[in-house]
């Protein structure tokens, strides 16, 4: 699920066909008729679906339609990559820890839309990107994978996002093909890999 360029979409493709994410995405699912990762999805051959919120009267009932779409592609993972709606109870249970999550800071620091700009602001020298499974918590799920990245002297919100998207085009598909390959249990937050 997509809201934007969709460039982790296209890493996690990229580290598929050359064997290092063992992946077939079954179904690029968009809430914005215009995001790239529409326009990605169909040129690779995937299905591309978008569903437009404004044609539902409720989140409730936008993300039921959501659910339908993903249980008639077969997927077994719900991948987010820049999906810009929080999800409801309902999706969130359906698919329990088996939602995945990249966020472009440390969490917990930084959660929200604007977590690059706000750790600029905030002045840290050390931030990041996480990867995590999504829970009823905004960004608040158990952590998966971490990484840092430093803010540099003169970085703006455009570099420091840059860098920090070229960490998330690694990560991510590295952590999925984690999460494929070798079995994962919770104790409380705390992912223990197998
Ligand atoms: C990424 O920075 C991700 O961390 C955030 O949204 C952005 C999506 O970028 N959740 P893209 O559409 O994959 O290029």
């Amino acid at each position: 699920m997509a809201s934007g360029k969709g460039s982790n979409l296209e890493a996690i493709l990229e580290a598929s066909k050359k064997g290092m994410c063992p992946v077939n995405v079954a179904l690029v699912l968009s809430n914005r008729e215009k995001a790239g990762a529409l326009a990605i999805a169909r040129r690779e051959g995937i299905t591309a679906c978008f569903i437009n919120p404004a044609d539902f009267p409720d989140r409730e009932s936008f993300d039921l339609a959501c659910m339908e779409a993903i249980i008639k592609s077969n997927a077994e993972w719900v991948i987010l990559a820049g999906y810009m709606r929080i999800l409801t109870p309902t999706f969130v249970d359906r698919f329990r820890n088996r939602i995945v999550n990249i966020h472009p800071s440390l969490l917990p620091a930084f959660p929200g839309a604007h977590a690059v700009s706000d750790a600029l602001e905030y002045g840290v020298k050390m931030t990041g990107v996480t990867v995590h499974l999504v829970d009823e918590v905004l960004d608040g799920g158990p952590i998966l994978a971490q990484e840092a990245v430093p803010v540099e002297e003169g970085d703006t919100v455009e570099t420091l996002h840059a860098r920090i998207q070229s960490c998330e085009h690694r990560l991510y598909p590295a952590t999925i093909a984690r999460l494929m390959e070798k079995p994962f249990r919770l104790d409380g937050r705390r992912v223990i890999w197998e």
